[in-house]
């Protein structure tokens, strides 16, 4: 049967205290409805609609930025969650099979536990939805069920009766059903009173009365986490962070103080990388076999080969290319820029807009002046290259192919492979000269 998703995300999220809206903060560099709308995707659903509301351009723009093909629907005013639903069924209006709706406040739900709904469904239920055992209940919808175990209907916390609030099986915001039965229902709800919001929990009322099945589906609490507040919202930080630690050790990276780094949603380490404590891992940066990332280190938007050292304290802005066995070393910044094979960048250097050769030497406090204060240049350096302590290379320029600079040297016209490059002022020595400013000096201080 045909499959839509929906997601709501069009709450502003008061509790968050913020100007943006609530979906769109981050969780390992990624909008928390790109986490949420990931559990879907091994489902394949052939429709994906977004309701947006507050902050709904800004939602387009991050749903284009991650790549995420999904209809946008308008919840003008957010009059609940039962209310962002209806607004999605307009989109879905000649969609014909089951529909999941997921909030998108909700990151970590499993695909394995969205196929358990669907498979509720397939074993005769008009409605599968999410449960989980709370141990601290407070704030969620509780599951209030008959004698036999079936769901009657579920009640908000702040709707909630003495007896209510001790219930701890708690709806974890995730319906499947019919797009039809969802139609009927979603019509059928009405304002709350006490809230004056509709609230998508009512359908599970709707359903039973009709004599509809209604099954809760159960899943693990941890997967139920709810970002509505910046504690929860680090709190999602810390459980994305633990397990994205652990799908590293397990594919083969070694780290060796695996609380100390820090993943981005899209890290991808090759098998054998070692990395040491406090590493930072900015997004979309991949790293090849075998390469160690040295203590400090900051990567983002970077790739860097196989068996490289990186590090301790280096800094991989976006666009460096770290190409197979190149050393980056301390406080050495790249950005933009091609370091070849077997390259060497050991100390203190700043490597911007440029592209360096094989096997080629950049020594320490080598700085590449790539910005004009308008425009960015680049410098080219070739292989086998040798580049002198404390060259200054104002691009554009060249330096060729086993070609060397020698230290202190400012660079500002091309070097021809082979040749040496010296570009300072000669050294004078005036003998005696030292001793005399020196004794002037203080007897001036004396007097
Ligand atoms: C909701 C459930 C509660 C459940 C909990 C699980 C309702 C009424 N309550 O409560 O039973 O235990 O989730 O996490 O459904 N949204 C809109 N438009 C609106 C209101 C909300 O799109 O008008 C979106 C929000 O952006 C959010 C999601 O719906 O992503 C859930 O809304 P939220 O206000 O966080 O619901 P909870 O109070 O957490
Ligand atoms: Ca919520």
């Amino acid at each position: 049967m045909a499959l839509a998703v929906v997601l709501l995300a069009a709450g502003k999220g008061r509790r968050m205290g913020s100007d943006l809206p609530k979906v769109l903060h981050e969780i390992a560099g990624a909008p928390i409805i790109w986490h949420a709308l990931r559990s879907a995707t091994p489902l394949h659903p052939d429709r994906t609609v977004v309701v947006a509301g507050h902050g709904a351009e800004i939602v387009q723009k991050k749903l284009t930025e991650f790549g995420i093909d999904a209809d946008l629907a308008i919840q003008e005013e957010q009059l609940g969650t039962g209310h962002a639903a209806m607004a999605a069924m307009p989109t879905l209006d000649d969609f014909n099979g089951n529909v999941i709706i997921l909030y998108g406040d909700t990151p970590f739900i499993k695909p394995g536990t969205l196929e358990k709904l669907v498979q509720g469904r397939r074993d005769g239920a008009a409605l599968a939805f999410l449960g989980f055992n709370a141990q601290d209940p407070a704030g969620y919808g509780r599951i209030v069920q008959d004698d036999l175990g079936q769901a009657l209907r579920v009640v908000e916390s702040k709707n909630a009766n003495e007896d209510e609030s001790k219930i701890d099986l708690c709806f974890g915001g995730i319906v499947c059903a019919h797009s039809a039965t969802l139609r009927e229902l979603l019509d059928e709800i009405k304002v709350d009173d006490i809230s004056q919001e509709y609230y998508l929990t009512e359908i599970v009322e709707l359903a039973s009365k009709r004599g509809m099945r209604c099954d809760a589906i159960l899943c693990d609490e941890s997967e139920t986490l709810g970002v509505n507040s910046r504690p929860q919202l680090a709190e999602a930080e810390t459980v994305f962070q633990e397990n994205a630690r652990c799908r590293a050790l397990e594919d083969g990276t070694n780290l060796l103080a695996p609380e100390s780094v820090y993943f981005s949603y899209d890290t991808e380490l090759d098998r054998d990388t070692v990395v040491e404590p406090n590493v930072f891992f900015g997004r979309g940066v991949k790293v090849g076999k075998g390469t160690r990332i040295r203590a400090f280190s900051h990567l983002e938007e970077c790739e860097v080969g196989p068996d490289c050292m990186i590090g301790p304290f280096a800094r991989l802005r976006p666009g460096a290319e770290i190409c197979d066995g190149a050393f980056i070393g301390n406080y050495v910044e790249v950005k933009a820029s091609r370091i070849g094979a077997g390259s060497k960048v050991r100390h203190l250097s700043f490597v911007g807009d440029a592209d360096v050769g094989e096997r080629t030497n950049i020594g320490a406090g080598t700085i590449t002046c790539n910005y004009d204060g308008v425009s960015k240049h680049r410098t080219n350096i070739g292989d086998r290259a040798f580049i002198g302590s404390d060259t200054i290379l104002i691009a554009p320029v060249r330096v060729g192919d086993e070609a060397m600079t020698a230290a202190g040297s400012t660079i500002t016209a091309d070097v021809p492979d082979g040749a040496l490059a010296l570009a300072r002022g000669r050294q004078t020595n005036k003998p005696g000269l030292a001793r005399r400013i020196m004794s002037k000096l203080r007897s001036a201080a004396r007097s």
